[in-house]
This record gives C-alpha cells, sequence and structure tokens, in this order.
C-alpha cells in the first residue's frame, strides 16, 4: 500500500452489504475507490444501491465510481480493470469481496447451483487476482484482501457449493501470498462468521436463533466490523502479514 494519502481501491461487489461498508471505511481525500457489483435478477435495483454507496462515499469526503461487472466473466473483468488502469494508473488495493449463495443439501444440489456458486466466489476472485495482481507485481506494492468465510473452515450443511468456494479461496489466498511475497505484494483473507446483510436477511428465524446461539460474544456482526478487519490489512501496519485468515466471527471458531 502507498503511504501517502493518494491510493486506489478496487472493491468487487461494492453496492450493499459488507462491500459497501468497505468501500466506506476507505472513503477518504485523495482514495479512488472503484468498486463493481451484478445482479442479473434485477439489474436496476443493483445499480440503485451502487449509487447509493456512491453517495455515500462522496458524503464521507471519498469518490468512489461503480461498473456492472460480472467477475464471474473474463472478459468483462478484464474490461474493468483496463478501465481502472487507464483512469487511476495503479492499484493500491484489491478486496475480492463479491459473493452469492445458492443453498440446498448437496443430494438436492445441481451442477448448476455448483456451477453459479463456484464461477462468482472462487473463479471471480481468480479473474480478479490475476489482472489487480498484473499492475501490483509492476509496482512492486499491493495488497489483496480476500473475503472468505468462517464456513471455509468448520462446513456447514446446505451450503457445499458455498463452503467449497470459501475454503478454495483460503487456498488461493495463501498461494497467491507465496508467489507475489518477494514484490511487495501481501494476500490475505477475513472470515467472516454471521453478518447482518442481505445474504443473511434470507434466513429463517429458526437457523438464525440456532446461528445466534454459537456466537460467543452473543450478538451477530455488523458489516464495518468485517470493513475494519480489512482497513487493517491494507494499512502499513499490516506490512509484515502475509497469506494469513483474520476471524470476525464474535468467536465462532476459537
Ligand atoms: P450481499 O448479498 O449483501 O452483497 C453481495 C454483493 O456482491 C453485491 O454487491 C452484489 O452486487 C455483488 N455480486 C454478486 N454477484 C456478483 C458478480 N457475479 N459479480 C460482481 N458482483 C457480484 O452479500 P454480503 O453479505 O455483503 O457478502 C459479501 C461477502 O462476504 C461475500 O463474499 C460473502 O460470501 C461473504 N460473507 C458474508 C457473510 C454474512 O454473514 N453476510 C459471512 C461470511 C462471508
Amino acid at each position: 500500500m502507498k503511504t501517502d494519502e493518494t491510493q486506489v481501491v478496487v472493491v468487487t461487489g461494492g453496492s450493499r452489504g459488507i462491500g459497501r461498508a468497505i468501500c466506506l471505511e476507505f472513503a477518504a481525500p485523495g482514495t479512488r475507490i472503484f468498486f463493481n457489483y451484478f445482479n442479473p435478477a434485477d439489474p436496476q435495483g443493483e445499480k440503485a444501491h451502487a449509487e447509493k454507496t456512491e453517495t455515500l462515499v462522496k458524503g464521507a469526503g471519498g469518490w468512489a465510481k461503480s461498473q456492472s461487472v460480472n467477475v464471474a466473466s473474463e472478459n468483462s473483468v478484464k474490461t474493468f480493470f483496463d478501465t481502472v488502469m487507464h483512469e487511476a494508473g495503479r492499484i493500491d488495493v484489491l478486496v475480492n469481496n463479491a459473493g452469492i449463495t445458492r443453498d440446498k443439501l448437496l443430494m438436492r444440489m445441481t451442477e448448476a447451483d455448483w456451477d453459479a456458486v463456484m464461477d462468482v466466489n472462487l473463479k471471480g476472485a481468480f479473474h480478479c487476482t490475476r489482472f489487480a495482481g498484473r499492475a501490483m507485481v509492476n509496482q512492486r506494492s499491493g495488497r489483496i484482501i480476500n473475503i472468505a468465510s468462517i464456513v471455509g473452515i468448520i462446513g456447514n450443511p446446505g451450503q457445499a457449493n458455498y463452503v467449497a468456494s470459501k475454503a478454495g479461496i483460503i487456498g488461493l489466498t495463501k498461494t497467491a501470498a507465496r508467489e507475489f511475497a518477494q514484490r511487495g505484494v501481501t494476500v490475505n483473507a477475513v472470515a467472516p462468521g454471521f453478518i447482518e446483510t442481505d445474504m443473511t436477511a434470507v434466513l429463517s428465524e429458526k437457523v438464525r436463533t440456532e446461528m445466534m446461539a454459537q456466537i460467543p460474544l452473543g450478538r451477530a456482526g455488523q458489516p464495518e466490523d468485517v470493513a475494519h478487519a480489512v482497513a487493517f490489512l491494507a494499512s502499513e501496519q499490516a506490512a509484515y502479514i502475509t497469506g494469513q485468515v483474520i476471524h470476525v466471527s464474535g468467536g465462532m471458531y476459537i
């Protein structure tokens, strides 16, 4: 990460939830935030969410620009990063946050359910890491932070596709950390537990109650709890940390 006040931050899935909180965490004069989002089921609604994130970032004294980009598509990701490099000329921080769920028990899970989740959550991070990584390696500096999940470590019934994608993200993190270390680029993951966003709002009251019972700190996490950990990993203070997974789960996994 650059030590002066100007930096370029890229966040995937910044329109809502944790991604929006991450954008807001970085909102500061001199910081340019490029974020993307994608929702084929409700493109206009998602665009409105993205515009709200932009407005909030600007309200906090920052600068943000958003674009609808499917991170699962290599061509779309390439075009997105070409635009960022054309406009900003460098990338200091990449946060791979975009993610989806298609929950079903294994015996009911279809190939399409599996592919959809792996394509966005894991392949999307792979594409973005390659394009941003190229810029960072050339710069000899950069921070990549991947949003994993506690379930990628402990497993979760009904989420074989999601859990596999998040376990994969941890493997991607550790390997990228080893490959990029000598080029001044650190790669770490944050593993959130149960965070209040649209993703968890769809869970039944029964599942929510069961989840809450497993949280030693006794409350659900907020998107800002995750964003603070991301900001730390992107900071100068975290310069000697790479290949690690920081849990932000209220102690769900100890
Ligand atoms: P959310 O559902 O509120 O937001 C998802 C974001 O990803 C949106 O901005 C959406 O536009 C974007 N997105 C979805 N598909 C995309 C694609 N193909 N290309 C680009 N962007 C895409 O989700 P939430 O809860 O904010 O989750 C963010 C990340 O945190 C995800 O990776 C999720 O797996 C992870 N996470 C969330 C937890 C939770 O309890 N909410 C717990 C652990 C991990």
